[in-house]
């Protein structure tokens, strides 16, 4: 069986993903920060539905933990996989902040820098000894990296930096045969950043070529396929996950 570990796992994206892997037969970890109810309650329904997930508590803003999770994601492969290592790493975990450019403080800048791509950087780092060679990367990151839209300057500018660091993991990887992939969803029905309400999602949907935005499932069943064997050659690539979102 293979093995994902998703972070923001307990809502979300990250929700949608971990229940639609279990449903293609991967073994699930999912890790939440604020909200361990919430993760339980998705470990509980892919248990209910003959899957197996595990959720650990994981801040990926917070790198000094990141050895001690290493060391109990270690144990927890283990105990419920009877492996050390695991084959998929999805770097999903987010959130937003809407000021422009002007208001935006330096604590609320390095804040999501922590999240956006210092995290992912030393998140991967640290458990890349427990990635099994012929794995994949994936990391989240934003169609807001190529449509500029007023108020996520700094957030839309580390996606772009973890976008690029996708690629430089796939070439260092390679001899390793671990693919690095990014996913840019446009605009998702979530929580993040407060959720949608009628009026914006009315704009969104009206900026979107299939007349709607997206759901958490539409972008789980892209990154389960692009986990899958059938995308084995796909590789060092950042797919947009939109809809037609501003084209
Ligand atoms: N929704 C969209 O329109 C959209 C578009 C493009 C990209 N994205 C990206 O998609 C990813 C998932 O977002 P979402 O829309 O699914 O948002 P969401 O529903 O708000 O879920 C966010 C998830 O990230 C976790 N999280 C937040 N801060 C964290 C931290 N410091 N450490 C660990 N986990 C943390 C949350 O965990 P807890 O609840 O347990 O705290 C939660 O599981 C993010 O990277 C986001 O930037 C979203």
């Amino acid at each position: 069986m293979n093995i994902v570990l998703i972070t923001g796992g307990s809502r979300g994206i990250g929700a949608a993903t971990a229940v639609e892997c279990a449903r293609r037969g991967l073994g699930v970890v999912l890790t939440y920060n604020n909200n361990p109810a919430a993760a339980e309650a998705v470990v509980a329904g892919i248990t209910e539905t003959g899957g197996t997930a595990v959720a650990m508590k994981l801040d990926v803003s917070d790198s000094a933990s990141f050895s001690a999770f290493h060391d109990s994601l270690h144990t927890a492969l283990q105990i419920t996989w009877d492996r050390t290592t695991f084959d998929y790493l999805f770097n999903n975990a987010g959130y937003g902040l809407y000021h422009p450019i002007g208001t935006v403080t330096e604590q609320q800048f390095d804040d999501l820098f922590k999240v956006h791509l210092r995290g992912p950087f030393f998140l991967t780092q640290t458990l890349l000894p427990l990635i099994a060679d012929g794995g994949h990367i994936v990391n989240l990151v934003s169609a807001t990296s190529r449509v500029a839209t007023a108020g996520v300057a700094p957030y839309a500018s580390f996606k772009g930096g973890l976008e690029v660091l996708t690629r430089y993991l796939a070439k260092e990887l390679g001899p390793r045969r671990i693919r690095a992939n990014s996913v840019a969803p446009g605009p998702i029905r979530t929580e993040l950043g407060g959720g949608l309400n009628d009026e914006f999602e009315t704009l969104l949907a009206s900026q979107t070529a299939l007349g709607r935005v997206g759901e958490p499932e539409d972008v789980a069943v892209a990154i389960a396929g692009l986990l899958s064997d059938d995308s084995r050659w796909i590789n060092a690539q950042s797919i947009e996950l939109a809809g037609g979102y501003i084209i």
